[in-house]
């Protein structure tokens, strides 16, 4: 399957850089400081990153924040937007570019929309648990089956009637109403089961799914393993 990250482009990136947190991002972020906790004196990696949204959320609940993105353009954004932030490149695969830190928290907003495979999906899974403190917590706020096929708040599928017939692992497209570049974005959809499955076989165990559709309540704890706790937060 062919997929290029719609990120890598100028236009889009500086397009995203206006967003904040309006409609359905608000929903997809709400819960976060309740999951996350506290961030005072602890590092945080934000992977994925784009043009730093994430990455200062975590900065303003108090985390020391790394910044990584694959794509030049959107960390060209970050860093005019937030000179004194930390927005490093990484290339696929490349484990030495995350750094040798110990992070208490790894969020990834989004970035595994972006993420083609089975296998690339377990290998970076595995690639963050390698950077994870021992009682640290890999976040992934990840895009439901469901939004590709319903029109949203900050969202249209209408013109991606296709995505009715897509299953796991397949592309699927939608645009974003909250920023001026109307071209679609195309992402992998990926299923809750197959969430999960790629977890177990990255040595991982999923501790909170959390669906912010349902609200805050809706969290359903798993078994709290010492290391290694991927929350999943799907809208
Ligand atoms: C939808 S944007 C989300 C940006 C940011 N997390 C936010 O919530 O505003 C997804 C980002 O993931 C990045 N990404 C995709 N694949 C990646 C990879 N393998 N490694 C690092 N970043 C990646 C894209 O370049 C893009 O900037």
């Amino acid at each position: 399957m062919e997929f290029n990250n719609v990120y890598q482009d100028r236009d889009r990136a500086a397009s995203y850089a206006g967003l904040q947190f309006p409609g359905t991002y608000y929903l997809a972020y709400r819960d976060l400081p309740e999951i996350i906790g506290e961030g005072m004196g602890k590092h945080a990696l934000d992977f994925g990153c784009g043009t730093g949204r994430s990455t200062r959320f975590l900065t303003d609940l108090g985390f020391a924040a790394v910044g990584v993105d694959i794509s030049p353009e959107m960390l060209d954004q970050a860093r005019q937007i937030d000179p004194d932030g930390d927005y490093r490149q990484v290339a696929d695969d490349d484990s030495a570019a995350l750094g040798v830190e110990a992070f208490d928290v790894i969020l990834a907003v989004f970035t595994f929309d972006n993420i083609p495979g089975s296998s690339r999906k377990a290998s970076t899974l595995e690639r963050l648990g390698s950077v994870l403190a021992d009682d640290g917590r890999i976040v992934l706020v990840v895009s439901a089956p469901e939004i590709y096929v319903n029109e949203w708040e900050s969202f249209t599928t209408s013109a991606y009637p296709e995505n009715r017939s897509a299953g796991s692992g397949d592309i699927v497209r939608i645009v974003m109403k909250d920023v001026d570049d109307g071209r679609a974005v195309e992402d992998v959809l990926c299923t809750d089961e197959d969430y999960r499955s790629l977890f177990a076989v990255s040595g991982l165990t999923c501790a909170t799914p959390c669906d912010p559709w349902a609200g805050p309540t809706s969290r359903s704890n798993g078994s709290a393993k010492p290391r290694s706790q991927p929350g999943r937060s799907t809208f």
